[in-house]
């Protein structure tokens, strides 16, 4: 095995004796990397389509919709100029977290750097190959960036909340429920699954103990094991919540835009 190894990295980049189509999974993830970071990024300097219902104006028997990318809503100061989108001020966090996540941190050094692109593929910078030192030492930083992740998760809460409340035309306010209620919930649904999932919210709830008797000890021992449970899902909570706060921000766009009608369910 190891004259194998050295022999595919002389022979560089992608060489491999696996026969199987690994390079299906990194092409499909980079894909997905690229067009996400493109739709964010020009969502985030749209700067309009992200709000809809009365945070606008009051809009009698109609749901409060903002867009993920936009939370939590910043109010610009008057001498800002108008180009300047909220989002910009906001969207590091999550996409910070992100960045940092030990799963995507494997997927985008796979997909996108293809450092190594698969297992037993020879990597693109193995003979300098050093691993996560130097400036990649920030990567450390996403014990923090969970901090921010539950405050967003309480964010989505408040806006998912928000979106049941719709105002009448007496001036009251109505319990309703509508597609984009259900499309923010399900968005919710899987980034709380997501944070909730994380490796550092883990080691926070469960590590730095010597043993779990005691009280405290007990129920930390429960949180850690509903979050270990998570755990062994965060691959796929990670890319399905990538999707629905797209897909939420998309729906917002649409609805806001005057592209598609918001159907009333309750
Ligand atoms: Fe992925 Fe923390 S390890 S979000």
């Amino acid at each position: 095995m190891a004259s194998n190894a050295a022999a595919l990295r002389e022979q560089g980049f992608g060489q491999t004796q696996r026969r199987d189509t690994w390079w299906v999974q990194p092409l499909a993830m980079g894909a997905a990397f690229v067009v996400f970071i493109i739709y964010a990024t020009f969502r985030g300097l749209l700067n309009r389509d992200y709000l809809y219902g009365h945070g606008t104006e009051v809009l009698p028997e109609s749901a409060y919709f903002l867009s993920p990318f936009y939370s939590p809503l910043l109010g610009m100061p008057s001498w800002m100029p108008t180009w300047v989108a909220p989002a910009i001020f906001v969207m590091w966090m999550p996409a910070g977290f992100r960045l940092t996540c030990y799963y995507g941190r494997k997927a985008y050094y796979r997909s996108l750097f293809g450092d190594p692109p698969a297992c037993a593929v020879a990597e693109f910078c193995k003979p300098h190959y050093k691993g996560e030192r130097g400036l990649w030492a920030f990567q450390n930083i996403h014990r923090y960036f969970l901090y921010l992740a539950l405050l967003l998760v309480c964010m989505h809460i408040y806006h998912v909340v928000e979106a049941c409340r719709w105002p009448t035309a007496g001036g009251g306010i109505t319990f309703g429920v509508s597609v984009g209620t259900l499309v923010l919930a399900v968005d919710l649904l899987f980034l709380a699954l997501y944070v909730f999932s994380c490796h550092s919210l883990r080691h926070l709830v469960g590590g730095g103990l010597d043993c779990f008797s005691g009280a405290s000890g007990e129920s930390r021992y429960k949180a850690w094991s509903i979050v270990t449970k998570l755990n062994e899902f965060h691959g796929t909570f990670f890319w399905i919540s990538l999707f629905t706060v797209g897909f939420a921000d998309f729906y917002i766009w649409m609805v806001s835009s005057g592209h598609i009608h918001d159907l009333r369910l309750i």
